[in-house]
């Protein structure tokens, strides 16, 4: 059997031979056809399995029907089936086929030309697939019993066969998106038995012929989207059994024709986007039945008949973008079931109907008109059960003030009244408003402040208030609005900071708040909000430095300009080296005069110094080096001599001072480990060849003590934020106790009034960052190195945690390597030596690395502990193991690290984030717990985050898991 199929197959396909009845009379036609039919199609998903050549009848085989009596194949219906390729002239086989369906498929190729003359065929669904070229004009000749045909959405071109006229059993005809062209076939109004013609989306042209009236069964009508034009003719109102005429975006013209009205049953009417002219006419009331009206973007004129009164079914109406004037009728209160309106984009005049506030309606549009009157009134209680979600009367006449009560509108999605002349204040009784995402109050007369009430429309995503007069403060309880994309309150009088809190609206994309008053210094958390699009602050009176990293690195200069006293690159003006803010210099010393007030966060009772002054302290400070510098070198002269009353003199012991005198140029020096000659190397520090590196507590040099041993010292620019002696002291030497292989050690210290020096342990090999990202060292690390780094530094930061010592300060230009590339962890606990942990001056002063900063440095409400050190520790190893910077910029793009690892995790491709340099050389179970164990450390809550002790134990447990198992029990 199987051999006798091929071979008839292979004679069919070679010979196009259709009637192969004569070659095996034993043959059921139709599993042959359905064979030939499915070995000329592509079935990826393998849906037409069960099509077996060796059946004896196809009744089974899916998507197949047969009559029950004959066994002869009905129905074929496949639609969405995946199937692709030509439709073959096995189909023609199916003698008896009444319906045919092969929808939304991927049948290419021409359609078959004697697929209508299957006289059984009822029903053929093509649609949704990309079958092309033209309809043989002969098509529906012999059109058989056809009564539904659908083409849709293929890609079929050129004329609508003539011979369609001739089909007289057709009753639906769909030939939607396709790209059809020519006129309508003069024949087509025959077809008396249409119900529904479908010709939507193609290029159809020319006038709709007359005669339309003898489709007498007609139901719906669809040209929409075609290239007709001219009038609509008369007869369409004899189709009385109409119920949807959609001939939008056409270029229909005329007026509407009068015998329409008899169109009872018609419940849908699109005329939108013609050119058709007139007034809307009395008789429109007639049409009962219409629930959907939509006659926007023509040219009608005029006022709008009270009998829109009648239609009591209708939903939805768009009377938009045409020329009408007047006011609207008060009979459309009778329109019970009216739930979307449109009337923009005219000229209607008067004041807002009542029925605007109609218990059923959702939606109502009013925008650019010339409607006037006053709010206080309409937008009041009596509307309590109103379940309108959008209003919009922006850009009309509009006058009063803003009700409380707007809020028993409480289904408002959207509010728009900007461009009216509203005046008052901004009712507090937004905030309860929970539904409201959109509220636009723009370009009118509003006074007042922004209350802080609308902290609690807590669905806010836009809020638009510019072009007022509001005063004030922009709202810290903003932060509660946590959905917000678009803040915009440009052009106001608004005065103070703009709030930290701002940094928390994480879905903020559009911010103006340009043309105000505002002051204060640019919250550096703002460089964090990743969705930023524009930040426009230009036109105030805002200072310091604009926020470094994220969006801020790209911001148009215009977005920033007429701030006098901003700074950054993008107003092209340098910061000043120094903190831009007044600084505490000794708190203990004189009451003398100062300069401005003292900022809240720098206590009380302290002397403020301008920029001038610090300038003058730091000359003071160059002088006094130059005087050691000399009284060293004469300590040299006469090294063996101790006559020194004005030099830095060197102790011996766990503590020496000299004299307590307070002069500038005597201070003490103390060298924890003993035996100092700090002669030999001191002129290092004016030395500026020496210099290793800057960081946010001052500069580094290298110099060598007397018994060649090199030391790094770290001169404290910010040493005019250092406590009194005796703290500065305490603190120094209790960093100078903790000592580990790990650590960089503290080995001594310097102190005057005006000039700190703190005396380190020298570590040759540079710092984990030139390793990392400049390739130190020629050879990158390799993945053991990397690995004995991320232990060496777990373990340095355990052993401070236990001795209650928070780091503050991580990063990997903190972390230095050692000839053996041993890590050593530098710059531990400085943040001691500051008069206040501050938290402002940690996060931008010495957090500054950004990337590396806990997320609670952004919120004052959460207690800093020594998990923010765990959190750079996390960091710190992504960055190790991937070889990427925290936060690296692209073209248009900003890669966060930990984001990039996580999103990584999640779609199980972690190992493609491991350096590309360590391709091949790392084994996978090691790097995957460890970026675990990175992402873990990296916890948004720091309670989540593991300790720094446990942190080492499971890194050994993950470099040695068997010995680590046995550990364990
Ligand atoms: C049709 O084929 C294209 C590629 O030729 C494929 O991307 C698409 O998914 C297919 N559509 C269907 C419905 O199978
Ligand atoms: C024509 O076919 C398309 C695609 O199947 C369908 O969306 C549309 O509703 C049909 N038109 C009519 C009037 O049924
Ligand atoms: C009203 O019609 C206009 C133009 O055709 C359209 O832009 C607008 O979205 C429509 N209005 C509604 C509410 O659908």
């Amino acid at each position: 059997m199987r051999s006798v199929v091929v071979c008839i197959l292979v004679v069919l396909v070679l010979s196009r031979v259709v009637d192969v009845r004569s070659l095996n009379p034993s043959l059921n036609d139709d599993v042959l056809g359905l064979i030939v039919f499915k070995a000329d199609i592509e079935d990826p998903d393998s849906k037409l399995a069960s099509w077996n050549e060796d059946d004896d009848c196809p009744c089974n085989w899916v998507g197949v029907k047969c009559n029950p009596r004959s066994n002869r194949v009905t129905e074929l219906a496949l639609d969405g089936f995946s199937l692709s390729g030509h439709l073959g002239r096995g189909l023609l086989q199916l003698q008896s086929l009444r319906k045919l369906s092969l929808s939304n498929n991927n049948f290419t190729g021409s359609i078959l030309p004697n697929l209508a003359r299957l006289t059984n065929l009822r029903i053929v669904d093509l649609s949704g697939n990309g079958l092309s070229g033209h309809i043989p004009d002969d098509f529906f000749n012999q059109c058989g019993s056809l009564r539904v045909i659908s083409l849709s959405g293929n890609h079929f071109s050129g004329q609508i066969p003539s011979s369609l006229a001739s089909c007289s059993t057709l009753a639906s005809v769909n030939f939607s998106s396709n790209q059809f062209s020519g006129p309508l076939p003069s024949g087509i109004w025959s077809l008396n038995g249409l119900s529904s013609l479908d010709l939507s989306d193609n290029l159809l042209e020319g006038d709709i012929p007359k005669g339309i009236q003898d489709l007498y069964n007609l139901r719906a009508i669809i040209l929409q989207k075609n290239r007709f034009k001219g009038p609509l003719p008369d007869g369409i109102g004899d189709c009385l059994l109409l119920r949807r005429i959609d001939l939008s975006e056409n270029s229909l013209s005329g007026n509407l024709p009068a015998t329409m009205q008899k169109l009872t049953l018609c419940n849908y009417l699109s005329l939108r986007g013609n050119v058709f002219n007139g007034e809307v006419p009395y008789w429109i009331g007639e049409m009962k039945s219409l629930e959907a009206l939509d006659i926007s973007e023509n040219k009608f004129s005029g006022a709008l008949p009270p009998s829109l009164g009648n239609l009591q079914s209708l939903k939805t109406l768009n009377f938009s973008r045409n020329g009408f004037t007047g006011s609207l009728p008060e009979s459309m209160i009778n329109c019970l079931n009216l739930v979307e309106l449109d009337f923009s984009q005219n000229s209607f005049a008067g004041s807002l109907p009542a029925w605007v506030f109609m218990a059923s309606s959702q939606e109502s549009l009013f925008s650019v008109n010339k409607m006037s009157g006053n709010t206080s009134q309409s937008l009041s209680s009596k509307n309590s059960h109103s379940e309108l979600e959008v209003l919009d009367l922006s850009s009309n006449a509009f006058s009063g003030e803003i009700p409380t009560a707007v809020k028993s509108l409480s289904s408002l999605r959207s509010l728009n009244l900007s461009g009216n002349s509203l005046v008052g204040a901004v009712p507090s009784s937004f905030g309860e408003m929970k539904a409201m995402n959109v509220l636009d109050l723009s370009k009118n007369q509003f006074n007042g402040s922004i209350p802080l009430e609308i902290g609690g429309a807590i669905s806010l995503k836009e809020l638009r208030l510019a072009n007022n007069f509001l005063t004030g403060k922009i709202p810290t309880s903003l932060q509660s609005c946590s959905l917000l994309q678009s803040l915009i309150l440009s052009n106001n009088k608004l005065t103070g900071p703009i709030p930290a809190a701002m940094a928390k609206l994480t879905y903020l994309e559009y911010v103006d708040l340009s043309f105000n008053n505002l002051s204060g210094s640019l919250p550096k958390q703002l460089a964090n909000l990743p969705n930023l699009m524009s930040f426009n602050i230009s036109h105030n009176h805002l200072q310091g430095e604009l926020p470094a990293g994220g969006f801020f690195n790209t911001i148009s200069p215009s977005s920033v300009s007429s701030n006098p006293s901003l700074c950054g690159s993008a107003v092209n003006k340098s910061c000043p080296a120094v903190l831009p803010k007044p600084i505490v210099l000794n708190p203990n010393s004189s009451s003398d005069s100062s300069t401005g007030s003292l900022p809240p966060y720098l206590g009380h009772k302290k002397i403020i110094l301008s920029i001038s002054a610090l300038i003058a302290i730091s000359a003071a400070a160059v002088i006094v080096i130059g005087v050691i510098a000399i009284t060293v070198l004469n300590l040299r002269v006469r090294s063996s001599t101790s006559r020194s009353a004005a030099a830095p003199t060197l102790s011996g012991g766990d503590e020496f001072s000299n004299s307590p005198t307070t002069d500038a140029n005597s201070g003490k020096l103390v060298m924890f480990s003993g035996e100092p000659d700090f002669s030999t190397g001191a002129h290092a520090l004016l030395n500026k060849d020496c210099e290793l590196g800057r960081g946010g507590f001052g500069a580094v040099y290298r110099t060598v003590l007397g018994d060649g041993r090199p030391v790094a010292i770290k001169k404290l620019t910010v040493s005019s934020l250092v406590k009194s002696q005796d703290d500065f002291e305490r603190e120094v030497k209790k960093l100078g106790k903790v000592r580990h292989h790990n650590l960089v050690a503290l080995e001594g210290y310097y102190w005057t009034p005006s000039l700190q020096l703190l005396i380190y342990e020298f570590v040759s090999g540079g710092s984990l960052y030139k390793h990392l990202h400049e390739g130190l060292g020629g050879n990158s690390l390799s993945w053991n190195e990397r690995f004995n780094v991320i232990i060496g530094m777990a373990k340095s930061l355990a052993h401070l945690h236990q001795m209650n010592i928070i780091h503050y300060n991580l990063k990997s230009s903190n972390i230095l390597l050692d000839s053996s590339g041993e890590p050593k962890v530098a710059d531990f606990g400085l943040a001691r030596l500051l008069p206040m942990l501050d938290r402002y001056v940690l996060s931008s002063k010495i957090q500054s690395a950004l990337g590396y900063m806990a997320p609670e440095f952004a919120c004052r409400t959460v207690k800093i502990t020594e998990k923010c050190d765990v959190y750079g520790f996390g960091i710190l190893v992504l960055e190790v193991v991937t070889g990427k910077q925290p936060v690296e910029y692209m073209e248009d793009d900003v890669v966060v690290l930990c984001d990039m690892v996580r999103g990584a995790l999640e779609e199980g491709r972690v190992e493609e984030c491991v350096d590309a340099k360590l391709k091949g050389s790392f084994p996978a179970e090691e790097a995957i717990p460890v970026m675990k164990l990175g992402l873990i450390c990296t916890s948004q809550v720091p309670s989540n985050r593991p300790d720094m002790a446990e942190v080492v134990n499971i890194l050994e447990l993950i470099r040695c898991p068997s010995e680590g198992q046995e550990e364990l029990v």
